[in-house]
Formats: structure tokens, sequence, C-alpha cells
């Protein structure tokens, strides 16, 4: 994108020579995020090499762009590289493909739907803890990836998948390490080059297409129906009577694993880092779940009545968002504030940053699930919170993702305490979500909450 001389630039650092900012963004995305809008104010122009990117700050600009104008926009470069591995997915189409595939696949995701998900999560929940032992140290951060995996995995597909488990969160681990290292070299390297990585990568998604190709290719000549996800793409028609083809059903199975299972285990592992270093907000969940279970295990009927619960994951996602910060590519011309961009330009719209805002968050770094009282985040303006996107590209999979974050915290919280083990440091490694950088290493102490029932 050529800049013509007449047009106005937002300020922002110069950085260096040919690179911009590269460097200084890469030591640290998320803190060099922050300084600069609060430096620079509502727009930062971000020179990384000859992209300008333009950061937003603003809430109205960040709703502009996901909600009232996301029509001037497509995805930024990050996620379209996605597509060698998700192809046609929700989260990668664009335009009027991408419509049809939402409109078809919304039904999946209404609540009514959802509450059969609910005796899967806590069932998934049980079979982990029973590999858990008193005292242990354990990565808790690998558990909940497994853990929700192995729930997007039995809800899309039922338990055809029990032995395919492994090849498939092999897979997707190997694409999370090819899009982390594609990330890292700013997409230099083209796919097809035949490095170790690159091989890896191409021979694991192989072997898992085969996988849901062939449980696709069983679902369509069993006789009777089942009631899971995979069962309801299946059989989701169009206006004019038409299907979703092989190919189109295993991008969106794929999408959905992919999307649905790192960013919920990510909600969780922050969450219990929190609950570790805050012991007083442990103790009030601890409170809630004896008077709303009394001793027995949470269903999805309870999501509801766990008011406290939910505040403390809104107020981890709002200081960790698994979703730390997405971008744009403008492609219609549009103004933002005193700027006009032009077709090319990239919008960087960033929760970190966001959620950190003073003027809408009092003591912004501070772990207060509280301030989520009395209908707090219906009075925050939009563009301010948005852990789940926003607008029409806003995650379909937001309340799947609430009721497991829900569930699997208190089902575990009831039955295990989780402290940090101090040998190990713990930093942020934000890529396209923000992962803890050396794993998350927690001690495991038994506990049961007891109810006691209230004499009569
Ligand atoms: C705590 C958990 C989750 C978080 C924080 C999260 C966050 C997000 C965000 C921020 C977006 C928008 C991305 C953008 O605007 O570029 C998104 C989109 C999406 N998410 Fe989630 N997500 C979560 C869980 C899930 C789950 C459980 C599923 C499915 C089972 C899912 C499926 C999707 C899909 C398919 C999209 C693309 C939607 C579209 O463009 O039409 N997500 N998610």
């Amino acid at each position: 994108m050529q800049f013509q001389p007449s047009r106005r630039l937002p300020p922002g650092p110069k950085g260096i020579p040919l690179f911009g900012v590269l460097f200084d963004y890469n030591q640290d995305p998320t803190g060099f995020s922050l300084r600069c809008a609060q430096e620079f104010g509502d727009i930062t122009l971000l020179p990384f090499g000859p992209l300008k990117v333009y950061l937003l700050a603003n809430p109205e600009h960040v709703s502009e762009v996901l909600n009232h104008k996301s029509h001037c926009f497509i995805k930024g470069v990050s996620i379209q590289s996605l597509k060698s591995s998700l192809g046609e997915g929700l989260l990668t189409s664009e335009g009027n493909f991408w419509k049809r595939q939402r409109r078809l696949t919304q039904p999946a995701f209404h609540r009514e739907r959802l509450a059969g998900y609910g005796d899967i999560m806590t069932a998934a929940a049980e079979t982990t803890m029973r590999q858990w032992q008193d005292g242990e140290i354990r990565d808790i951060h690998a558990d909940m990836m497994q853990l929700t995996l192995l729930i997007v995995a039995q809800s899309l597909f039922g338990t055809d998948i029990a032995d395919k488990t492994p090849i498939i969160e092999s897979a997707l681990d190997a694409v999370l390490v090819h899009f982390s290292n594609q990330l890292n070299t700013f997409f230099l390297l083209p796919e097809w080059v035949p490095t170790p990585d690159n091989i890896q990568f191409w021979q694991k998604l192989h072997q898992m297409d085969e996988v849901i190709y062939d449980i696709i290719r069983q679902r369509r000549l069993a006789k009777e129906a089942k009631s899971d996800l995979l069962t309801m793409l299946l059989q989701l028609e169009t206006e004019d009577g038409d299907h979703m083809s092989d190919r189109e059903i295993r991008d969106e199975v794929v999408t959905l694993m992919m999307a649905g299972h790192e960013t919920t285990a990510l909600a969780l592992t922050w969450t219990w880092m929190l609950l570790a270093q805050h012991s007083e907000v442990e103790e009030k969940l601890c409170e809630e779940i004896k008077t709303v279970l009394q001793g027995r295990s949470p269903t999805a009927a309870d999501v509801s009545q766990l008011t406290y619960a939910n505040w403390v994951l809104k107020e981890s996602m709002r200081l960790y968002p698994p979703a730390w910060g997405t971008s744009r590519q403008v492609i219609e011309t549009i103004k933002l504030g005193d700027y006009t961009l032009e077709p090319g330009d990239t919008v960087f719209v960033n929760q970190w940053v966001m959620h950190r805002d003073p003027r809408f968050f009092e003591r912004p770094e501070q772990f207060q699930p509280e301030r989520w009282a009395d209908g707090f985040e219906q009075r925050l303006p939009k563009g301010v919170y948005f852990p789940f996107g926003d607008g029409p590209r806003g995650c379909i999979g937001k309340g799947f993702a609430m009721m497991e974050s829900v569930l699997l915290l208190v089902a575990i919280a009831q039955k295990f305490r989780l402290t940090l083990d101090h040998q190990h440091p713990i930093e942020l490694q934000p890529s396209i979500t923000l992962r803890p950088k050396f794993c998350m290493k927690m001690c495991l102490q038994k506990r049961e909450i007891k109810f006691e029932r209230p004499s009569t």
C-alpha cells in the first residue's frame, strides 16, 4: 500500500529503518501495545516493515470495525494464514460463503441445544480428575488442553472419536506449533518448502483428515441419526435444499475443534493461576459451590445460578483474554476519527489494551470479580470488553464456552485446590492466543466441599 504524501497519518513510534517496530513488538507484544495506546491515544500507527498497522484504543472505533462498519473489512493476515489448515471454515471464510455457513451452523449453538452438552463436560472433568493424585504437581495447562479437546471432540462426534483423539490432538498441536513458527518468522517461509516443521505439519493434517472423512462417510451411510454436532451439520439444509459437502463439513469441524479447545483451555488455565494468587476469591467461589450445588455434581441447569463463578471467569478473561487481539484488513475506504483508512491498510483491535483502560475499569490491573455485579457489563460502552469478539464475526461458541468454563471450574474446584508451584516461572507468550510460556505447573490438594444440611 502506497501512502499519498497528503494523507494525514496518526502518531506512533518510528522504530528502526526497514523494520519499523517489528523487534520492539516481538519482544513484548502485549506490553508494547499497551504502552503505545497510553502514549499515543485513540489511534497509533505502527510500522511493521512496509506494513502500516493502525492500533485502536477508542471503544467507538473498535465497535465500528467489529460492528457497524464490519463490511469494510476482511480478516487480517494472521487469520487468513490459518486457511491452509482450517480451509474455508467459519473463522477464515469471507463474504457470501461465510454468511451461508454462519446461517447454517448457528442453530447448532442455540441455548436449548447447548444444555445437551453439559453432561459431556462434567463427565470429562471427572475422567480427568480420576488421573489426579493428592499432592501431585502437574502442568495444568496441558490438562486443560486435553480436557477441552475431549469435550469439543465428543460434542462433535459422540463416542465415534474415542480411540482417535490422540491423532486429532497431535494434529491440532502441530497446527498450533506451525502457526506460531509462521507468526514468529512473519510468514516469510512458504508452507510448501519441505522444512521438518512443514513436513510434520502436512503429515499430521493428512492423518487427521483421514479420521474425519472416515467418520463423515460412516455417518452418511448410518441408518440411525445421533444427537451430536456432526449429525446437525450433516442435516443442515439451505433454502434451496442444498447440504454441506464433505469438504465443507471437514472445514467446519476442524475449525470448531481448533477455535473451541485452546481458547477455553486458556481461560481456565489463567483462572486457576488467579485463584491460586487470590485466596479470598477462591474462598467465595467455594462458598457459592457449597450453597448452589449442596454437595452434588454440577449440571447445565446450575450455570446461571453460579453467579460468582461467572464473575470469576469474566474477570479472568478481562485480565488474560485468551484471544488477546485480532486484526482486520481494510477493503473499503473508511474514516476512523480524523483518519482515512484505505484498502490494504490493517487495523489491530486489542482486548489486552481495551480491557485495561482505567476510564472503564477502576484499578484495572487488579483481579476483582465483584466488579461484574449489578449489571456492570451492560453499562460498559460497546468496544470496551469483548473477550469473544463482537458483531457479525463474534464467537459462535460463546454460550458453549461459558457453560463449559463454569462447569469445569466448579466441578474441579469442588474436589481439588490448585496452588502454584513457585519454583516454576510464569510468563506470557502472546501468539494468536495468550499462552503461558513455560506451561502452568500447579500442585493438587484433594478436598471435599461439604454441605451441612440445616438442622430442622
Ligand atoms: C473462552 C473461549 C473462547 C474465546 C475467548 C473465544 C474467542 C473468540 C473470538 C475473539 C472470536 C472472534 C475472532 C475475530 O474477530 O477475529 C471467535 C470466533 C470464533 N469462535 Fe470462539 N472463543 C472461545 C470458544 C469457542 C468455542 C468453544 C467454539 C466452538 C465450539 C468457538 C468457535 C469460534 C468460531 C467458529 C469463530 C468464528 C466465527 C465467525 O467468524 O463466524 N469459540 N472466538
